[in-house]
């Protein structure tokens, strides 16, 4: 399918979704995010894809959040609208199927470090920023800002950043946990295709039942959650691909995935 604001690329089962409005910094407006969320469904519903990569157009941005001049004259029933929609879009990233790796290039402000909280990991570039700034605007954060941030970097980074709409570097970031690592800005699209390569390698169906464990699981008690996790792997003894991996090992060769 034809997108205006975003491009999808599929190649080798990893598919590479890139924001694409550089001259508005990649912010996301209702039309950007109704597009993404048809294209995520899309990449879901998809066997070929093992992988996904979300990375911004341009040399400046990842996402520099929500788009200002679309929210400027939102009404607050239009604004529960938007804000819906943004929740929407991000809740589809962080319950598809398949590992998203967010491939942040630059700026990572507001809705955009929002839409990179819902990816499963990040990767940074060396030039990449980071922010909550949506203070600076009369508004708090609208597409989880407040409850991805701080589950992942704890109350007291997360409030530093939500209260004060400061912008911190990729390094500060990789000290707070905010991103997994930084690379040299030319090398971070690389990096990321070596670590999806790596992952679309594996069972299909074992990395899978490890994202469903991982997001459901951790906010169960941890007794719960260790029984669904069980659940899970004696569920991979349903599939081909467990057959094969055991199979494959004891028979000293590489294992031949099929996903299923
Ligand atoms: N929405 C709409 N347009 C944006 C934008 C945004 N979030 N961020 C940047 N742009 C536009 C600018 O208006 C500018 O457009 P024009 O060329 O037409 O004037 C263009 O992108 C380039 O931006 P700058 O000239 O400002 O570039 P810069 O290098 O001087 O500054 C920046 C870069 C620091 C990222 C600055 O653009 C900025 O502060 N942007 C806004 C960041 C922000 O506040 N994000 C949070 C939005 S609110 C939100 O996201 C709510 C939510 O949680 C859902």
């Amino acid at each position: 399918m034809q997108w205006d604001n975003i491009e999808k690329n599929v190649e080798g089962g990893i598919a590479t979704v890139t924001i694409n409005r550089p001259k508005a910094l990649n912010a996301l407006n209702y039309d950007t995010l109704k597009e993404m969320l048809a294209c995520f469904i899309e990449i879901g519903e998809s066997r070929d894809v093992h992988v996904v990569i979300i990375t911004g157009s341009g040399e400046k941005a990842f996402v520099a959040g929500a788009d200002i001049s679309f929210m400027e004259k939102l009404d607050p029933l239009s604004a529960r609208q938007f804000g819906k929609l943004g929740h929407e879009v991000l809740n589809t990233i962080e319950n598809l199927p398949q590992p998203v790796i967010a491939a942040i290039n630059g700026f990572a402000l507001g809705g955009g470090c929002e839409m990179a909280l819902a990816c499963d990991m990040r990767l940074a570039s060396d030039r990449a920023k980071f922010g909550q700034p949506e203070v600076n605007l009369g508004v708090i954060p609208g597409f989880g800002g407040t409850q991805r941030l701080p589950r992942l970097v704890g109350k007291g980074h997360a409030n530093e950043l939500v209260f004060s709409g400061k912008i911190i570097d990729a390094d500060e970031a990789g000290r707070i946990g905010l991103v997994n690592r930084v690379v040299p800005h030319e090398q971070l699209l690389e990096e990321c295709l070596i670590l999806a390569r790596m992952i679309s390698a594996k069972s299909p169906v074992a990395v899978r039942l490890c994202k469903e464990s991982v997001n459901n699981g951790v906010e169960m008690d941890l007794d719960r959650a260790c029984e669904y996790e069980v659940d899970l792997f004696s569920l991979c003894f349903a599939a081909s691909d467990q057959k094969e991996g055991m199979k494959a090992f004891l028979e000293k060769r590489a294992p031949q995935f099929k996903g299923e």
